[in-house]
């Protein structure tokens, strides 16, 4: 079903889409891809909206970090927005102090998608593109990207990211949902209980770009290989938690890149007994602890969102890989297709 979500300022009419599958009820924004409501059943079977998000499109435009959108063409940051491509220097667009984060000033989670619902089997989904004009926020060559959201009878969302360009470029697209899996506006995430498969994570420098080091998380509060509270260790003064007022680093996952998606992170919240386990296809995944909310926006239930009130488990290559040749590649040439997957699979 879709609706008339509201108007930019230009007057272009933003949609929302409203899937319904397997006991998963999803709601889906022409404007940056946004999911801005997903419900699932709790352990009663009350559904609640477990992420974060807004009522108008006003709020998205002028306040969003990053809600529910989609990511392009650079999930996380690249140092001081540029890097080298076969010998040429691209300078991006810069958003993040010195450095250029997802995707820059107006990312993918701001452009206007176009959208076509579907129904394949017993799925439901949406079909979400977007062409990003060569230059673009600096990136190099016309990147056509195409997503596909599906719920499938069993409830689950996957993702499917595809794209391709005719210079070559780098690519890394990720999803900026905000999970609170006791529902949006119930308050801190501290009590959830994650577990990621993941040996190592990269250090980042007080910019938040990755030094190029793969650290064990061995004997660290990084160590979510068993299932932990994420406010166990947070206030452990850990340098690297201090820098980044929290949990917001790349953990490099054990799989490293599969050809099939692979579960790599559960996240459980005891008290509403809500389970979600992520599976994906990338050799990383970063986990966000919402360090940056700050009390001063409100959510569709009229709850303030504090510091800790919602996490992102974004899937991804590792952040600033355009500049560590040791990292997995994000470059993308012409004649290539880019693809990636992630499934996100709830119970309770
Ligand atoms: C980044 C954070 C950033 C947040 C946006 C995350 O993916 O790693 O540093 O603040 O997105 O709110």
């Amino acid at each position: 079903m879709k609706t008339l979500f509201g108007k930019l300022a230009d007057g272009t009419e933003i949609h929302r889409w409203s899937l319904d599958n397997g006991g998963t009820r999803m709601k889906v924004l022409s404007y940056g891809g946004i999911v801005q409501s997903l419900e699932v059943p709790d352990r009663h079977g009350r559904y609640a909206n477990i992420t974060l998000g807004f009522d108008r499109i006003e709020d998205y435009v002028d306040s969003s970090p990053y809600f529910g959108a989609l990511i392009g063409r650079y999930g996380n940051r690249i140092g001081k927005g540029r890097f080298t491509l076969d010998g040429e220097t691209h300078q991006l667009s810069v958003d993040d102090g010195e450095n250029s984060l997802h995707g820059g000033l107006r990312g993918f989670d701001t452009a206007v998608w176009n959208v076509t619902p579907f129904t394949r089997g017993t799925d439901v989904g949406l079909h979400l593109s977007y062409t990003s004009a060569d230059g673009e926020m600096g990136y190099p060559g016309t990147l056509t990207a195409k997503v596909t959201y599906t719920l499938t009878d069993q409830g689950d969302w996957r993702i499917d990211y595809e794209a391709t360009t005719d210079r070559t470029t780098v690519v890394n697209l990720t999803s900026h949902v905000y999970w609170n899996l006791a529902g949006e506006g119930s308050g801190t995430i501290e009590d959830h209980e994650l577990r990621l498969t993941a040996s190592h994570f990269t250090p980042t420098d007080p910019g938040l770009i990755p030094t190029g080091e793969l650290a064990p998380v061995d004997g660290t509060p990084f160590d979510f290989r068993e299932s932990k509270p994420i406010g166990r260790d947070l206030r452990t003064g850990h340098p690297q938690l201090l820098a980044a007022k929290g949990y917001d680093h790349n953990w490099v996952l054990d799989k490293g890149i599969t050809a099939a998606p692979k579960p790599i992170a559960t996240l459980h919240d005891p008290s509403s007994g809500r389970t979600l386990e992520i599976a994906t296809n990338e050799p990383g995944v970063q986990f966000y602890s919402g360090n940056f909310l700050d009390g001063t926006l409100v959510g569709p239930s009229g709850r303030t969102y504090r510091q800790g009130d919602a996490l992102c488990l974004e899937t991804q290559h590792y952040p600033d890989s355009p500049n560590h040749p040791s990292f997995p590649s994000t470059v993308l040439r012409p004649g290539e297709t880019y693809r990636t997957t992630t499934i996100h699979t709830f119970h309770a």
